[in-house]
């Protein structure tokens, strides 16, 4: 397929997964919104439509909770495909919500697709909505000065071995009978396994036991691990408010001081063994032993770090395509499981929107050829083996369609 067909397929993708108004990250297996895909698809829709770019984040943002976290899925409709749905959840909002998070990539992709095309009213009204939900990360997420997570998916990165130190203090033993569907749609070897499963289901029912008070999820949950990853986004994103407030003319200190206060708390995630930023459990202070992509979006907040980025350089030349999502020498590698391994499109572009800010052109153009590369190959699948390319997980993927539009597509054959 040429890359002008491709460019067809991925705006056909994202045009037949809009639901109204909100965009699926693909049919089957995830049937509602979810919030970071969200981000993504709109940045897709900023290269062939930006009232539907920016219809999207508003639809995403019309289920902020008062508090101003904004819930990593959006049950807008029943769908009986998926495991756990708004029952189990059973957060009693309006409209349907989960109880957690996802990664605050919401800001940095708005400033993206304004920066492209426009459409500051849009983007005056979202402002501080993104606000609101930045500050319920620094009242409901950080611990020890970092952004922290009570769920491995609200990481958005969910079997990442990441979380195993954290995993390993969850009882999953006691959550009863249930059924999953996410491997009716795809290859159970590709999935999250059961012991996980129990576990991701025993921290919803703690969730749903304490009326989803945030609080008390955060002190006293079975689950809290420092997340470099959304700690950076989060720099990232905080600065991208600030930068918003000046073109918007509001007072952007509040979120450039945030930014600077994280920043200033990341020796917090350092660890010295791997000579990494690493994900670290709040309660216990134990570090997770693996170098993930986690470490590599340091790239996108701009923040440096010689030692690492030597290991980053060898993690990356141990595969053919893009980062991976955990370093092929750490135990516990398995190329083609969701996030112990593959390379996802998304993550790689957040990164490479780093590598061009830091004028690291031959970096950015290598990510977006090996990205392209897999897209060329394998299609709009929703991520990928690094090592060999193998196409993994759903099909017609949103977000992957929308890397392509948006960055990957730029690179030459
Ligand atoms: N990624 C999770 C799932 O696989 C939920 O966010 O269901």
């Amino acid at each position: 397929m040429s890359d002008k067909d491709l460019d067809a397929t991925a705006r056909d993708i994202l045009v037949s997964n809009d639901r109204g108004g909100y965009t699926i990250p693909t049919k089957g297996l995830y049937p509602f919104q979810w919030n970071w895909d969200s981000a993504f698809a709109a940045w897709g829709f900023s290269t062939f439509d930006a009232d539907r770019a920016w219809t999207e984040l508003e639809t995403l943002f019309s289920a902020q909770w008062d508090s101003g976290m904004v819930p990593h899925i959006v049950f807008h409709k029943e769908d009986d495909g998926y495991f756990p749905g708004p029952e189990v959840w059973g957060t009693g909002t309006s409209p349907a919500t989960s109880g957690i998070s996802q990664p605050p990539v919401a800001a940095i992709l708005a400033r993206l697709i304004h920066d492209r095309v426009g459409g500051t009213d849009r983007l005056r009204a979202l402002y501080p909505k993104l606000l609101a939900w930045h500050r319920w990360w620094r009242e409901c997420r950080t611990v020890h000065g970092v952004a922290c997570i009570t769920h491995p998916w609200e990481s958005g990165r969910d079997n990442c071995p990441d979380w195993d130190p954290g995993m390993a203090n969850v009882d999953g033993s006691d959550v009863g009978a249930y059924q999953r569907r996410d491997t009716g749609h795809v290859d159970a070897a590709m999935r999250p396994g059961k012991d996980d499963y129990d576990r991701y289901l025993a921290m919803v029912q703690f969730g749903r036991a304490c009326g989803w008070d945030q609080a008390t999820i955060r002190d006293d949950g079975p689950f809290l691990m420092g997340d470099p990853a959304i700690s950076f986004i989060l720099i990232r994103a905080n600065r991208d408010l600030a930068a918003m407030a000046a073109t918007l003319g509001e007072d952007g200190s509040e979120p450039a001081l945030w930014a600077d206060e994280m920043e200033a708390a990341l020796p917090w995630l350092w660890n010295a063994d791997l000579q990494a930023y690493a994900a670290r459990d709040a309660r216990t202070g134990r570090f997770a032993s693996n170098i993930s992509s986690g470490a590599a979006l340091a790239l996108l907040a701009g923040v440096e770090n010689a030692a690492m980025e030597a290991k980053l350089a060898e993690m990356w030349d141990r595969v053919t395509y893009g980062i991976p999502s955990n370093d092929p020498a750490a135990a516990g590698f398995e190329p083609r499981r969701y996030w112990r391994g593959p390379t996802w499109p998304v993550v790689n572009a957040l990164i490479a929107v780093g590598l061009a800010d830091a004028g690291r052109h031959e970096d950015e153009a290598r990510l977006r050829r090996e990205t392209a590369a897999l897209i060329r190959q394998g299609g709009f699948f929703e991520y990928f083996d690094p090592l060999d390319g193998t196409a993994c997980g759903g099909d017609r993927f949103t977000w992957t369609a929308a890397i392509w539009l948006a960055w990957a597509n730029r690179e030459a054959a």
